[in-house]
């Protein structure tokens, strides 16, 4: 399948999430089957002005393509340098924020704020594109407190925008309330471009029904994704082949959050990988028996080696290793 003119082999993407989906763990959701990946929102401004801090996200390696990264900010001109700037590493598409609906950044007219002057949004879509040979996609929300996706989606797709991403909440739902996949059908008929439904999605069920239900092209997952990205090769394998999805052990999640530990020890050294890695672990560890107890040991610890062993001790534990 194609989105954006990029050949895709799953219709699965993983969700852009900031302080999630860092390099290490997308090379995981990889791993699973993610068809495509997305760097976290980065700031054209701070691109554009080279923070050391800002470069870092946008840091990608060839064993994460297609990628697309993603770009935030709110005035035309900046954008556009910023993806000039970006397109020297090649990503296989260069995406625009559109949704993010947190007060830092809608304060700053960028994200989700946006949707309140098309307009605007139009012209930042239109400098990107003509700065760039990449391919340029955009997520949106489907409004800041109405549904404008449609009418947003046309200007966009005019602007020369090769792949929506529709995650149908407004900005003032923030993350509460359902995600209306109506809209995301609506924003499908009402376009040429490929689309990427998102929202809710939690089970390969939901994803199926998803794509059944809007004609959308691919699904993308963020928050179920995070401890688990078994997700992704469930809703590949059901929606591809029918294949019913199958819960992995405590024991083999234990022994991926143990990977993905490893992996960000290498990326940051021990002691920032430890403090970057509770969330992620509690994530993983969710639902296990005596869960709470664990996450609190490991969210005391500051040494590398002594989370790993936490962790190898508990997955030593009769009701770990033998579940009734
Ligand atoms: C912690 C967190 C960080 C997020 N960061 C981004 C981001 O950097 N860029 C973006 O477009 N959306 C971001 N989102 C929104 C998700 O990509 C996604 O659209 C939203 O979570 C709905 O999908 P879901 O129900 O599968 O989680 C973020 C969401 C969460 C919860």
């Amino acid at each position: 399948m194609f989105f954006a003119g990029i050949d895709i082999q799953t219709p699965t993407a993983l969700a852009p999430l900031a302080g999630w989906t860092d390099q290490v763990f997308r090379l995981i959701c990889k791993d699973f089957g993610a068809g495509l990946l997305f760097t976290e929102m980065t700031s054209a401004d701070g691109l554009v002005r080279e923070q050391v801090k800002t470069l870092e996200y946008v840091r990608f390696s060839d064993k994460e393509r297609p990628i697309g990264v993603q770009l935030f900010g709110a005035e035309p001109d900046i954008l556009a340098e910023a993806a000039r700037r970006v397109a020297r590493y090649e990503p296989d598409l260069i995406d625009l924020n559109f949704g993010c609906p947190a007060k830092k950044v809608v304060k700053r007219g960028a994200g989700s704020a946006l949707l309140k002057n098309m307009q605007l949004t139009g012209q930042v879509a239109k400098a990107v594109v003509a700065a760039t040979e990449i391919p340029v996609t955009a997520k949106i929300r489907s409004g800041w407190d109405k549904n404008v996706a449609v009418d947003v989606s046309r200007i966009l797709e005019d602007a020369g925008i090769a792949g929506l991403i529709v995650h149908p909440r407004t900005q003032k739902m923030l993350f509460n309330g359902q995600a209306d996949w109506e809209i995301i059908a609506d924003v499908k008929n009402a376009v040429s471009i490929p689309v990427i439904g998102n929202g809710d999605i939690k089970t390969a069920f939901d994803a199926k029904q998803m794509m059944e239900q809007t004609g959308c092209d691919m699904v993308m997952v963020g928050r179920a994704v995070c401890g688990n990205p078994w997700i992704l090769s469930q809703i590949n394998d059901y929606v591809q082949f029918g294949i019913k999805p199958q819960e992995p052990s405590s024991v083999e999640r234990l022994q991926v959050c143990t990977r993905h530990f490893q992996a960000a020890i290498e990326k940051y050294g021990a002691q920032r990988a430890t403090h970057l890695m509770r969330k992620q672990i509690a994530a993983y560890i969710k639902g296990m028996p005596k869960a709470t107890e664990l996450r609190r040991n490991i969210f005391s610890l500051d040494d590398a080696g002594q989370v790993l062993d936490t962790l190898q001790n508990y997955m030593l534990q009769p009701e770990i290793m033998l579940p009734s």
